[in-house]
């Protein structure tokens, strides 16, 4: 079975791929290649970090690999945090402090449209490739629910009256962005196995 690694060491993102390519790849996290580096991501886009994992495991380790981003664009802000998403509030702030500037920032704003959007990028036998998932919702003016990470009590999914903290993991795995863009890298991979 041949082993593509995902530059990543989150068990919750390993089990969600693992459960979609684990039949016909070997899906090795970081720590399972021994790399405990922490692995630079300076781009300014979602496509360049992603990017930029994979060619730093490729490079260093050797293996074909895969490695995503996510990050939450929000219209009315003209796509932030986007990838910033993580310290959207600075560095050292979490969650909490991340969705108080959002809910600032949308003050008093009616467009309340965003999206999640995940990049997935593979370094293949040679190529590069890219996949993208994405959820549209909206942003509401206060927390709801308590599951999940991230700006999860504030995001509420098209098509939904939840938030992502509001609904149960497994609903939230299968319809999310990383959901959809690993959807694409499955498919492109049953091609190619
Ligand atoms: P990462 O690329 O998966 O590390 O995501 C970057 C940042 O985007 C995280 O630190 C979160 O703030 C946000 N984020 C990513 N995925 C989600 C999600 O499913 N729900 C809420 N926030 C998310």
């Amino acid at each position: 079975m041949k082993t593509l690694v995902f530059a990543t060491n989150n068990s919750h993102k390993l089990e969600e791929v693992r459960a979609i390519l684990g039949e016909r790849f070997r899906i090795a996290s970081l720590k399972e290649i021994g790399c405990t580096d922490d692995i630079p991501e300076t781009a300014d886009t979602l496509e360049g970090n992603a990017m930029q994992k994979a060619r730093y495991v490729k490079e260093k380790f050797g293996y074909d690999c895969f490695a995503d981003d996510t990050g939450l664009e929000v219209e009315a802000l003209n796509g932030a945090p986007g990838v910033y998403s993580a310290r959207y509030a600075g560095p050292g702030h979490d969650s909490e402090a991340n969705m108080q500037k959002l809910l600032k920032e949308l003050e008093g704003k009616t467009n309340r449209q965003a999206r999640f959007r995940t990049v997935i990028a593979l370094l293949l036998e040679g190529e590069k490739h890219t996949f993208e998932g994405i959820v549209p919702g909206t942003i509401l003016t206060e927390r709801r629910g308590t599951a999940g990470f991230g700006y999860d009590p504030v995001f509420v999914p098209e098509g939904f009256k939840e938030t992502f903290a509001e609904m149960g993991n497994e609903e939230k795995n299968r319809i999310s962005h990383r959901a959809r863009a690993v959807q694409k890298l499955a498919e492109f991979l049953a091609g190619r196995s």
